[in-house]
């Protein structure tokens, strides 16, 4: 079985993914580190994230050790992922990654084009939203909880750059599958997402006599 969890940045896609598959005993993936990995590969040989060549040097380079590195998160990985993942030969290289780590177990997934285009016949997909305030407000919380200084308004605009980039580019743009089910967490803590997340999948997978 995959469960695809898609959805913008800071929705909440990765803490339901995770609770998810441990749910359902399936593996997860956050295919978002994977682009992060290669934005820092990127950045480490000295080039732009939006340098085609050497985006796609770095996705071809990927090894285990780069998904966990401890530089993946914070605002300047965050805009090299971004850039990475708006080249298309680099979601290509990615993506038989991707299905094979699905296609062994079943899996839950989360990322912006599972269910658009990783895996298409998944038997869930779930699109995860939360209002740009909202997620921006988590981010920030997240970012201090680090210890890192963070503007709110700064934090905002990034939520709300890193979204425009993720819904225009031409390659795999981030939206909900026709076949998505929508799930707002703007007003949802993590608990009331995921019982929410858990009755959305059970009226699906019953109708799939799953
Ligand atoms: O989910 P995240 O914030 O870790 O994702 C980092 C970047 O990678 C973000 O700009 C969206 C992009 N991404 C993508 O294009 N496709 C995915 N399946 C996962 C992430």
């Amino acid at each position: 079985m995959i469960i695809a969890v898609d959805g913008p940045a800071a929705a909440g896609k990765g803490t339901l993914a995770r609770r998810l598959a441990g749910t359902f005993g399936l593996p997860y993936l956050d295919t978002g580190l994977l682009y992060r990995a290669v934005g820092r590969r990127v950045l480490d040989a000295g080039a732009d994230p939006r340098d085609v060549p050497a985006a796609l040097a770095a996705a071809r380079a990927l090894q285990p050790a780069d998904f966990t590195r401890a530089d993946l998160r914070g605002p300047v990985a965050d805009m090299a992922a971004t850039a990475v993942a708006a080249i298309g030969d680099v979601r290509a290289e990615l993506l038989e990654f991707q299905r094979r780590f699905g296609r062994e177990h079943g899996a839950v997934l989360d990322g912006r084009d599972i269910g658009t285009v990783v895996f298409p016949t998944a038997e869930a997909k779930l699109f995860v939203t939360a209002s740009a305030e909202e997620r921006a407000r988590r981010r920030h919380a997240e970012l201090l909880a680090r210890g890192i200084t963070a503007d709110y308004a700064q934090v905002l605009s990034e939520v709300r750059d890193r979204d425009a980039q993720d819904e225009n580019r031409p390659v795999a743009p981030l939206r909900p599958a026709a076949d998505a089910m929508l799930l707002d967490t703007t007003h949802l803590d993590a608990d009331a997402a995921f019982t929410a997340a858990m009755a959305l999948l059970a009226a699906k997978l019953s109708s799939h006599g799953a």
